[in-house]
């Protein structure tokens, strides 16, 4: 599986020219890809990259590679951005977020021209939610209370939870849920709505019409899917 993943992000990293802009994703197939375009800037085989980081943890393993971070409010767009995802549908819409980075990889994706997505074959599913739980992140005051309507929603709902067994504070202060669907989201863009108006929801980690390019590496080999305008 590591293996796979290594695969998609070295595929990734074709796409990357000199002088881009990147959004840096978080988890650990963009682990991976942030590791390669380190050594490639190091190479010198890339030159005057900027980046910016979609969670704390890869902005300190970019810091530590030496890639250049700009802010999004030094800049207006970014050329590309590149990222895992958990779920993966034939409309190349996601879920994302069991790395707990959703809201951030959200906000930097938003700004991407193009958004490559890099996954191990695993992850392809017909319907979104019947492989991973949907991440929401939800503010910590009355919490309880925005589980309860998430619930209402038909979900199974469970507070991400720390090493030490507390609830998880994501790089935003806020809690992290993951709502079980057991029939999958037979309707993500309808859900989508109605979670973006539900005060307390900060975002969820469904990422639709996003996608520009996806990247799977299977045991066959890598292949390359693109969104038709
Ligand atoms: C991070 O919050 C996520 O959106 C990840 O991109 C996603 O969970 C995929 O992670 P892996 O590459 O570790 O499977």
């Amino acid at each position: 599986m590591e293996e796979l993943k290594k695969r998609a992000a070295r595929k990734a990293l074709e796409y990357v020219e000199s002088g881009m802009r990147l959004g840096l994703g978080s988890g650990s197939t963009s682990r991976y890809f942030v590791q390669y375009l380190g050594e490639a800037l190091q190479a010198g085989t890339l030159t005057n990259i900027v980046g910016v980081p979609t969670s704390i943890a890869t902005e300190k393993q970019a810091l530590g590679l030496g890639i250049p971070l700009v802010k999004l409010t030094d800049i207006t767009a970014l050329d590309l951005a590149v990222d895992g995802a958990d779920d993966v549908d034939p409309q190349l819409n996601l879920i994302k977020g069991l790395g707990n980075a959703l809201v951030r990889e959200k906000v930097v994706e938003s700004y991407a021209k193009e958004l490559i997505i890099i996954v191990d074959e695993s992850k392809i599913v017909d319907t979104l939610g019947t492989r991973s739980p949907l991440p929401v992140e939800i503010i910590r005051f009355e919490s309880d209370a925005h589980v309860r309507r998430l619930a209402d929603l038909g979900s199974e709902v469970a507070y991400v939870l720390d090493e030490h067994g507390e609830r998880f504070i994501s790089d935003n202060g806020n809690y992290i849920v993951r709502c079980r669907f057991p029939a999958g989201i037979a309707d993500s863009y309808g859900l989508a709505t109605t979670l973006q108006a539900m005060p307390g929801i900060v975002e969820h980690g469904m990422f639709l019409d996003m996608t520009t390019k996806l990247i799977i590496a299977g045991q066959n080999g890598i292949e390359l899917q693109e969104k038709s305008a």
